[in-house]
């Protein structure tokens, strides 16, 4: 298998948490602090290696493709003025090594489907990572998926982030199964998405970071929708789990759920009294 080059976004979901902001300003581009939530998946992703980006967006969704653009205009504008600060923070949206590509979801039927709409950019042989950019993840001492692409590289293995939930929660996420729970990272066994707390087959919740294997992306093709009527990327997941090639990596951190008012208000609140700090 080819090493881990390339990562998915799938920024085409409604947001209609976030209605009516999300109207036309998609729900990745709401900031925390001063970058767009999506920036910080990015930066993420580029931390751990990552040199292709694919952004999976749909209707009302083209301020993501314009943030990623070079804008010429405004970084002659910057350095005439001599704001040379503000010219980096621009010019560090994307490094220069780094592609960006684009598809389009035509309908939101799930987060399976989204990473689907990808499959032609990613090859047979080929791992790729998934980011929500929803998820939002203060980790230490290195990005999420840095360390999971770690894990990635030394076994070869599909890699999933992991957090720990109250059994109350776990209606919200994908839920795993491990066959040993003192073992690290988790051999995984099972997995079911947004169970009922007493179907629940342990409090493992998936978070939004995933390392995948081309077997998924086959899977994927002939997913039939499950939970919620769309077609889920954990049912893919665990079409593939008779291969024991997947391993779950506890977070080390603090996972912000931007995708609720709620996380998203405490990102901002963690994240902005850090950047203000005197
Ligand atoms: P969510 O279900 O959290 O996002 O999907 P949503 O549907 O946009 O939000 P609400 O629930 O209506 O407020 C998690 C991620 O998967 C993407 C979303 O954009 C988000 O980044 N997604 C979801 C897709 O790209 N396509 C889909 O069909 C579904």
């Amino acid at each position: 298998m080819k090493p881990l080059h390339k990562a998915i976004f799938p920024v085409a979901g409604l947001g209609t948490r976030f209605l009516p902001a999300t109207k036309s300003i998609p729900k990745e581009m709401l900031t925390v602090v001063d970058r767009p939530l999506i920036q910080y998946a990015v930066d993420e992703a580029v931390e751990a290696g990552i040199d292709t980006l694919i952004f999976v967006t749909g209707r009302s969704k083209n301020a993501i493709v314009d943030y990623f653009d070079r804008s010429p205009e405004l970084e002659a504008e910057l350095e005439a003025k001599g704001k040379l600060e503000a010219l980096q923070r621009v010019r560090d949206v994307v490094p220069p090594h780094v592609k960006c590509f684009y598809v389009r979801q035509p309908q939101p039927l799930g987060l399976g489907h989204a990473v689907l709409c990808a499959a032609e950019l990613v090859q047979d042989d080929e791992p790729f990572a998934v980011l929500l950019p929803d998820d939002l993840i203060d980790a230490f001492p290195t990005g999420t998926l840095a360390q999971m692409a770690d894990v990635h590289r030394r076994h070869g293995q599909a890699v999933l982030a992991l957090e720990e939930v109250p059994l109350s929660q776990v209606h919200q996420y994908g839920v795993i199964r491990p066959a040993d729970k003192n073992a690290h990272p988790l051999q995984i066994e099972g997995i079911v998405e947004k169970p009922r707390a007493e179907e629940a087959p342990s409090n493992w919740s998936v978070v939004g970071r995933y390392i995948l294997t081309p077997d998924v992306m086959t899977a994927l093709k002939t997913q039939q929708p499950g939970a919620g009527g769309e077609i889920q990327l954990t049912d893919a997941i665990a079409a593939c789990l008779h291969t024991g090639n997947f391993v779950g990596l506890p977070l080390h951190g603090k996972r912000f759920d931007c995708g609720s008012k709620r996380g998203f208000l405490a990102a901002n609140m963690h994240f902005g009294l850090r950047e203000t700090a005197e």
